[in-house]
């Protein structure tokens, strides 16, 4: 049986920022990422605000891939000011750390009502549609993935006008974690046709619009369709799940100081080869993936005669794109320290992640090993 459930009613086009205005008289709690603060950005949320007679407090000590200190000063802030409304404003680290205070807040102190806003301000994780959030044990080096459906905002807005400042090299990178989670969706073990809808439909507007809105930022529809292309994709894996390229993702990026959406796409296409047991021209071991790849191949009208050479053209398609956005071929680039100690505990974290559980590909160490070291 698939439970298939959609709740986060989502605010989107011109003006959806009006929708702040629509509350009056709350305490809000605003998690918002530093840059927001720098660049006023905030006014905008404070401008609605206003409007409803509403007092907040804001606070933006979020740092990227949110460590668990960030969590508990907000949880702590929380306690002190006592919001019945929190917005979070910011990339996937402040509507993630946003997501945890909550989540935290609630069951400490018992609040039984307390709504989450996210206003997602790169286009990427589609954490404002998600009950993910990804949070960091920076001591110990490892990402957390937590999940439960309390994690789920209840409100998304998506204004396209709050993107535009996104510098190129982000563009790129919160573009590819896009793709990434809609083709991990695509052929995660939970997927279904409601998801499929939603990653076939992300996979497009990628794969259409991610070139144009790195070339020029202030390309209003490029960054409107990137825009909608996370949060669809987010829809998509909230249903279906994703695999071990965020796993391996999510090991690596408390080790190697890259970002979240270039470890994925740097990963993308081997682990794309692995899932579907193909290696170079050669067919290992092909795998029932390989039919969902070859689909998606056949969708965005590359060659697909069978299902490998589907595959593999998909590959060439993500490396082509991958090109265009300048995102390495490789992990060399980065001269990260990797020893064979370090290999065998990012695939062993990896296979503890909770993606792993729904990639469509029995995997063991030694294949998580092989990715990486063919990387390397
Ligand atoms: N919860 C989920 O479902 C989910 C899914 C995928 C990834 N994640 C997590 O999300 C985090 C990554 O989020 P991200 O990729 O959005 O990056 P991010 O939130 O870390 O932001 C990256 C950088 O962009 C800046 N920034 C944000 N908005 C901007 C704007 N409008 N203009 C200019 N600069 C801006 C930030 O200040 C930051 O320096 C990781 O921790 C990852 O693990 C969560
Ligand atoms: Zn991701």
């Amino acid at each position: 049986m698939n439970k298939i459930e959609i709740s986060t009613v989502i605010y989107s086009g011109e003006n959806a920022l009006d929708r702040l205005s629509h509350f009056e008289n709350h305490n809000v709690f605003i998690v918002a990422d530093p840059f927001i603060i720098k660049s006023k950005m905030i006014e905008l949320i404070e401008k609605q605000l206003k409007k409803g007679n509403n007092k907040w407090t804001s606070f933006s000590d979020i740092l990227p891939d949110p460590p668990i200190e960030n969590v508990v000063a907000g949880v702590e802030e929380i306690a002190q000011f006592e919001p019945d409304l929190i917005i979070a404003i910011g990339g996937g680290s402040a509507i993630d750390a946003a997501k945890a205070m909550k989540e935290f807040a609630s069951r400490i102190y018992k609040y039984e009502d307390l709504p989450l806003i996210a206003i997602p301000t790169t286009s990427g994780t589609g954490s404002e549609v998600t009950s993910f959030s990804v949070i960091t044990d920076s001591e110990k080096g490892v990402k957390y993935p937590l999940v439960s459906n309390s994690l789920l905002p209840e409100e998304a807005i998506l204004d396209t006008n709050l993107v535009k400042t996104v510098p190129k090299q982000i563009t790129a990178d919160t573009g590819l974690d896009t793709l990434t989670h809609a083709i991990e969706a695509y052929v995660a073990k939970n997927a279904n046709d409601f998801s499929d809808a939603f990653a076939e439909k992300a996979i497009h507007l990628v794969f259409e619009n991610l070139v144009d809105a790195y070339n020029d930022g202030e390309n209003a529809l490029a960054r409107e369709k990137m825009h909608h292309a996370s949060t669809m994709a987010g829809i998509a894996f909230n249903i279906a799940g994703l695999g071990i390229n965020h796993s391996i993702a999510h090991s690596c990026g408390a080790k190697f100081k890259i970002s979240h959406g270039r470890l994925n796409a740097i990963l993308m296409p081997s682990v794309i080869a692995f899932n579907a047991g193909i290696q170079g021209n050669t067919n290992i071991d092909l795998k029932p993936a390989a039919a969902k790849y070859a689909q998606l191949s056949r969708l965005l009208g590359l060659p697909a005669t069978n299902n490998a050479s589907g595959t593999r053209s998909l590959i060439k398609e993500i490396k082509r794109l991958k090109s265009n956005l300048n995102i390495e071929e490789s992990f060399k680039e980065f001269h990260v320290e990797y020893t064979a100690s370090i290999l065998e505990e990012i695939a062993q974290l990896s296979l503890q992640d909770s993606c792993t559980t729904t990639n469509p590909t029995h995997t063991e160490t030694e294949n998580i090993i092989t990715i990486l070291r063919e990387l390397m």
